[in-house]
């Protein structure tokens, strides 16, 4: 059973598996190596550039792709019928939410402004905002959505649950205008599919209060970014980004430069805490696989 891994770290995850042949190959663009034909289990780099998605094609044995991420959706389209996709759901809650959590209250409470007078030698005194008493709106309340509820649980704040369909204390996305203009923070949390991207546009935005601040730890594409520059240019809304589109954010780029948001070069998930879970879940996967079990977080067709 050929298993290709994308790191040495992966690889020694799957040290001593029985009946493994674990080989570590990041396809970059060069000859693939002669084994691809064998390879039953495959685990693309974590952010798959083109030719390690297009790798996938030359694999006719191809089984499984598990990722290292949450997200699938640069991978999705381009897997072949037949193949099994699973993703590294609940790995990265809690390094994503603890981002969210420390995006909201840097920005409530101004660190960003506060860094940069510390930086030009200004000991700037101010009253800031407080997270206390506000209401935040979980729009995309999965597993990460959940894991953000339970570390705002001290913070006194009223959380509004969103998903794509209703349940139990959650409301179904189509509530959403009713409920952003309540909104003093608002938190994407969703997957890219078809329905949500985009989703943040011109009308979305335009519901929020002013002075509402959006929260975006999902995934670029889910934010129209000209409408977004154009509540932040106007200074009604703030906003706090790990992630962008497009993606880098190229130099020169409206967003470098707009007032009142901040953003890092999707982070969220880039920690120890992610990568040791992730690798668990990995090891976890391949033992599942090699000894016929059921696996976890297959992705269906209406993920
Ligand atoms: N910034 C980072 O580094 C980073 C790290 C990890 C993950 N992420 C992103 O975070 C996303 C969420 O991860 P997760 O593990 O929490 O996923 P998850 O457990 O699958 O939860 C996703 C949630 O989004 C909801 N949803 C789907 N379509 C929606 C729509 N149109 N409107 C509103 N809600 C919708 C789903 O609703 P239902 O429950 O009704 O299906 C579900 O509750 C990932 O897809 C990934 O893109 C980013």
């Amino acid at each position: 059973m050929r298993f290709w891994v994308p790191t040495g770290e992966v690889a020694a995850a799957l040290d001593g598996l029985p009946g493994a042949t674990v080989e570590v190959v990041a396809p970059d663009g060069t000859p693939l190596p002669g084994t691809a034909g064998e390879v039953e289990f495959y685990v693309p780099p974590f952010f798959p550039a083109q030719p390690a998605i297009a790798a996938m094609r030359q694999m006719p044995r191809l089984a499984v792709v598990q990722t290292l991420t949450a997200g699938i959706n640069s991978l999705l389209p381009d897997i072949p019928p037949g193949v099994r996709l699973c993703n590294a759901r609940g790995a990265h809650d809690a390094s994503t939410a603890e981002w969210v959590v420390a995006a909201i209250l840097a920005a409530i409470r101004e660190f960003p402004l506060f860094a940069r007078e510390q930086l030009a030698g200004r000991w700037s005194y101010q009253f800031t905002g407080c997270l206390a008493g506000q209401n935040v709106l979980i729009v995309g309340y999965g597993s990460i959505g959940a894991a953000v509820e339970r570390r705002l649980a001290g913070f006194e704040v009223q959380v509004v649950r969103v998903a794509r369909a209703a349940r139990d204390g959650v409301a179904a996305v189509g509530e959403l205008p009713g409920l952003l203009p309540a909104a003093d923070v608002v938190v994407l949390l969703a997957p890219t599919t078809p329905e949500t991207a985009g989703m943040v546009d011109a009308a979305f935005l335009a519901r929020m209060k002013d002075g509402a601040l959006l929260v975006n730890a999902a995934r670029g594409s889910l934010v129209v970014t000209g409408a977004l520059g154009a509540e932040l240019e106007q200074g009604r809304l703030r906003a706090a980004l790990d992630v962008t589109d497009p993606e880098p954010l190229p130099p020169g780029h409206p967003l470098w430069t707009l007032p009142g948001v901040f953003f890092t070069p999707h982070v969220a998930a880039s920690t120890p805490v992610s990568a040791a879970r992730a690798l668990r879940l990995v090891r976890d996967q391949a033992e599942r696989f090699s000894h016929g079990l059921p696996l976890l977080n297959v992705i269906s067709g209406d993920y």
